[in-house]
């Protein structure tokens, strides 16, 4: 059979990517992200409660979990990485965050720490349309009173805005290097986002690394003015 017409979607170079980098991710996490994890997963720690939906989970168990603990990615190699979250029982579940196989009301927390920006996809306005049925369906199946909480690399608003004008150049350089696209959000957008499915946000941590990006590739690369500033959202019925 000819492939000749097949094209990768966003969401399978993701997670070719992820699966790529596998127990190498994990390493990363640990050697150089640790003093960013501990300062978000303290500001986290306090908000989770019952039941956890970690999606995009990556490999990386940040939480013990009192209830139950699904680890959720479209990339079965990290999540064959999860260790035991010591949560009563925890299960790992491979798939996207558009379409996730759970019956409404079903989590009392739900994470995405540190993924959303990999929802990228091939342009800015089906991006915007991904991130949105992404929280359209982590809103379904939280429960009431539940709590949605996003650790993310967010952008000023006029930063935001230029992204989204270089976004077509800045994806195929990115695919150039081999990278899957990535897009980071302002705080006001993922607000406003949270807004539209009934949920009032508040910040409970914002920090800046000093001189480095979080984000593949540009990771290594010494920043004089990082435009990233580090947020812990944290969202519930209004
Ligand atoms: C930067 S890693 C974050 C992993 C981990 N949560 C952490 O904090 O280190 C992004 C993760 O999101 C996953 N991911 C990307 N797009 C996704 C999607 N549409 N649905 C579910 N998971 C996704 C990737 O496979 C990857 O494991």
């Amino acid at each position: 059979m000819s492939l000749s017409g097949y094209k990768k979607s966003s969401v399978q170079k993701q997670a070719d990517f992820f699966n790529a980098l596998g127990s190498d991710y994990i390493k990363t996490v640990a050697k150089e992200y640790a003093a960013i994890y501990t300062r978000t997963f303290n500001a986290i720690n306090g908000h989770v409660k019952g039941d956890i939906l970690d999606i995009g989970s990556g490999g990386v168990t940040l939480f013990k979990s009192c209830g139950d603990h699904v680890f959720y990615d479209i990339s079965p190699v990290l999540l064959s990485a999860h260790s035991s979250s010591g949560a009563s029982s925890s299960l790992s579940v491979c798939g996207e965050s558009t379409s996730l196989p759970f019956i409404s009301n079903s989590f009392d927390t739900i994470l995405f720490h540190f993924s959303i920006h990999h929802f990228a996809q091939e342009t800015f306005s089906k991006t915007l349309d991904y991130i949105q049925k992404s929280i359209e369906e982590a809103k379904r199946v939280l429960r009431p009173g539940g709590k949605i909480i996003i650790a993310e690399n967010t952008v000023a608003d006029v930063v935001e805005l230029v992204e989204s004008l270089l976004f077509p150049v800045v994806s195929k350089s990115l695919e150039i290097l081999n990278y899957p696209p990535v897009f980071l959000f302002s705080e006001k957008r993922l607000a406003s986002i949270l807004k539209a499915v009934g949920c009032h946000t508040h910040i409970v941590c914002s920090f800046k690394e000093p001189s480095k990006l979080l984000v593949s590739p540009l990771k290594n690369i010494r920043l004089l003015l990082n435009p990233v500033t580090i947020k812990v959202l944290v969202a519930g019925n209004v």
